[in-house]
């Protein structure tokens, strides 16, 4: 089995799996619940000056049937005193000297920030992340997002923070920025050790239409609140990868954002995460997840041949590159396996309507017949010629494995977007004619 442990910036933990501040980490029982079932690491539900909550909090969007793709919340930072919670970090800590516990801070005035600061390390804990990232209800307040938002504003307070220091500071980015790598830039220009994203994306989840408020709504009102869950992981991986691929950044990353399973938690630390935090899905299927996790990652790991999971960590990172370095004459076409094809014609109406008019309904004689086909009912077939290899078909299809997008062999020579632009200004080609 591959060694799973990691340190981050001098935070060390058995494994990647971090539980993300939020709700399951609020307090020094869940705390121990969570190291009971293998979480590697807790952030500390944020810390701060106490605050009142709103009831209700939380809203969803469910796709299809399944709930809660996507999470929305308007919950503010620790409603619980600072001594409660310095005090159950340091508990924590006594209990499980192994595990990698994070003080998840919160306040306003560059004193305050000292006070935290050194009250986080005087309890214990491995180290410290700074919260400029909730967009909802602190961000009113100068705090959170409207730190994150101004990379000024972050390199100024991850500057008070490290005067007085002494173990490391993740710098928690917000999401809801034109482009991340400006406040990643900051918090490494102030010194910041590392940092993690994303949090929340401010978001309207739904209105309700019965009452016309938007969930979740408190005496007839709501507010906007932050997004999470499955629906944001795109998101939190392309700003994972910018933060990672950008020279002037350069420091270990906490990659969060939609994680639910292993398969996600390999593909942030692929893209350059050194641990993964995890919220949303432990809200919603408990802490028990971790297990099939540290045992996915483990299986994944043996199969590629790894010994530790560093060898894993940032692989897919340099393969992401601009579009116009691509191979513009690399082709894959849409091929359909008939003896697993339904007959739904989903494929055809898709192309047809929706994409290239490359499918074609044909006569089923003479193909083998499909579990669901009814017989004489035309089937699709694409013609390759004009197939564009654009995969929509593919992603429409209800059936695994039934559409293939197979890579053809054109035997024409690589040629990027630049190359092209070249080779037109000297004369030495024809414009590539448009698909008809
Ligand atoms: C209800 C709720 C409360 C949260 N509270 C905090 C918080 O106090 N501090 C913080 O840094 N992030 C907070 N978050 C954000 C999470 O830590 C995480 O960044 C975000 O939810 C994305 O991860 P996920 O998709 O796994 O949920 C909260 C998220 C939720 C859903």
């Amino acid at each position: 089995m591959a060694d799973l442990s990691i340190n981050l910036a001098g935070i060390k933990s058995p494994n990647p799996f971090w539980v993300a501040s939020g709700p399951p980490s609020n307090t020094a029982y869940q705390a121990h619940r969570a190291f009971d079932a293998g979480w590697g690491g807790v952030v500390w539900k944020t810390i701060g000056d106490p605050i009142v909550n709103v009831s209700s909090r939380y809203s969803a969007m469910n796709v299809g049937g399944i709930r809660m793709v996507g999470f929305n919340n308007i919950e503010l930072i620790s409603d619980r005193s600072p001594e409660t919670n310095f005090r159950e970090i340091a508990e924590v800590k006594k209990r499980w000297p192994n595990h990698a516990v994070i003080a998840s801070l919160m306040v306003d005035t560059r004193e305050r920030w000292h006070e935290f600061v050194r009250r986080s390390a005087d309890s214990g804990a491995d180290g410290i992340e700074l919260n400029f990232g909730c967009p909802h209800g602190m961000c009113e307040r100068g705090m959170g997002s409207a730190v994150g938002q101004q990379p000024a504003v972050t390199e100024k307070i991850v500057s008070w923070v490290m005067e007085v220091a002494t173990i490391p500071v993740i710098v928690k980015l917000t999401p809801n920025i034109t482009d991340v790598t400006y406040a990643a830039r900051a918090a490494k220009k102030a010194g910041g050790n590392a940092i993690s994203l994303i949090n929340t994306i401010n978001s309207i989840t739904q209105v309700n239409l019965d009452n016309l408020v938007p969930e979740p709504y408190v005496a007839g009102l709501s507010s906007h609140g932050g997004y999470c869950g499955p629906a944001v992981k795109p998101i939190a991986l392309n700003m994972v990868q910018s933060c990672a691929a950008d020279p002037d950044v350069q420091l270990p990353i906490s990659g969060i954002g939609g994680i639910a399973n292993w398969r996600d938690a390999a593909e942030f630390i692929a893209l350059g995460s050194t641990s993964v935090q995890v919220c949303t899905a432990i809200m919603h299927y408990g802490f028990r997840i971790v297990e099939d996790m540290t045992e996915g990652l483990n299986d994944y790991l043996d199969s590629k041949g790894f010994t530790n999971i560093a060898q894993l960590r940032g692989l897919a990172a340099p393969t992401l590159k601009k579009w116009e370095t691509l191979d513009l004459r690399y082709k894959r076409v849409a091929r359909i396996n008939y003896d697993k094809c339904i007959g739904c014609n989903l494929c055809y109406i898709a192309c047809e309507d929706g994409a290239h008019q490359c499918i074609d309904l044909i006569d089923p004689n003479g193909y083998s017949l499909g579990p669901g086909r009814v017989p004489g009912k035309p089937i699709p077939k694409v013609r390759e010629d004009d197939c564009v290899g654009c995969n929509l078909c593919s992603l429409v299809c209800p059936v695994d494995d039934c559409i293939t997008m197979t890579p053809i062999e054109t035997g024409e020579p690589k040629m990027s977007w630049s190359d092209y632009q070249a080779k037109m200004a000297r004369g030495e080609m024809q414009p590539i004619p448009a698909h008809p």
